[in-house]
């Protein structure tokens, strides 16, 4: 089990988009408060990064969704298996994701957090594969576009493992 793991982006250089991305959030939302909702557990240490880099108020919750066995392929099917702690009607919410590969998960959760009544739903996300796309998502803010391999670190796992990475890498399997 001691996979091979070529560095994509360095610990510094995800350290600078995060500031970057967290100046254009706060520029976009010239003082509104925002609710980062944060899809567990890929994106937590993204979005802690981030949510340091907003200048608006953040308020913070947490969402388990399920698309994915342990292995790389999505399974097409989106599950909430652990739901935000409280209502988001009225709010600006901004989903921040570690990745986006098939979009079958942020499709899900952009349709649902309007069907909650969100005043605003923004997406945040620090990588993203549009050559995987099945379908078509609207992402407001991107780190990273990256071509289809498979990466790990900074919060992304292979089976679980990898996630503490301080930087992003492309693990050989
Ligand atoms: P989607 O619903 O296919 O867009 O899947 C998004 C989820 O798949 C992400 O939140 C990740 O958990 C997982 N995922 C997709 N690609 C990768 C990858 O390259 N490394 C690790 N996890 C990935
Ligand atoms: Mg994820």
């Amino acid at each position: 089990m001691s996979e091979k793991i070529h560095v994509m982006f360095t610990e510094e250089q995800v350290d600078k988009k995060i500031r970057e991305l967290g100046e254009q959030i706060s520029a976009d939302l010239h003082g509104e408060p925002v609710k980062l909702v944060c899809v567990l557990k890929g994106a937590s240490f993204f979005a802690c990064e981030l949510a340091k880099r907003i200048s608006a108020p953040v308020y913070m919750d947490f969402m388990y969704v399920s698309s994915y066995g342990n292995g790389t392929e999505s399974s097409g099917e989106v599950k909430i298996t652990r739901d935000l702690e409280s209502p988001i009607e009225g709010e600006n919410v901004l989903i921040v994701e570690d990745i986006i590969d098939s979009g079958n998960t942020l499709h899900f959760l952009q349709k649902e957090f309007k069907d909650r009544g969100a005043k605003q739903v923004r997406i945040c996300t620090l990588l993203s594969k549009p050559d995987r796309r099945q379908v078509e998502v609207d992402v407001d803010y991107i780190g990273y576009v990256i071509p289809d391999e498979f990466v790990v670190g900074y919060g992304l796992d292979y089976a679980q493992r990898y996630r503490n990475l301080p930087y992003i890498g492309v693990i050989e399997l």
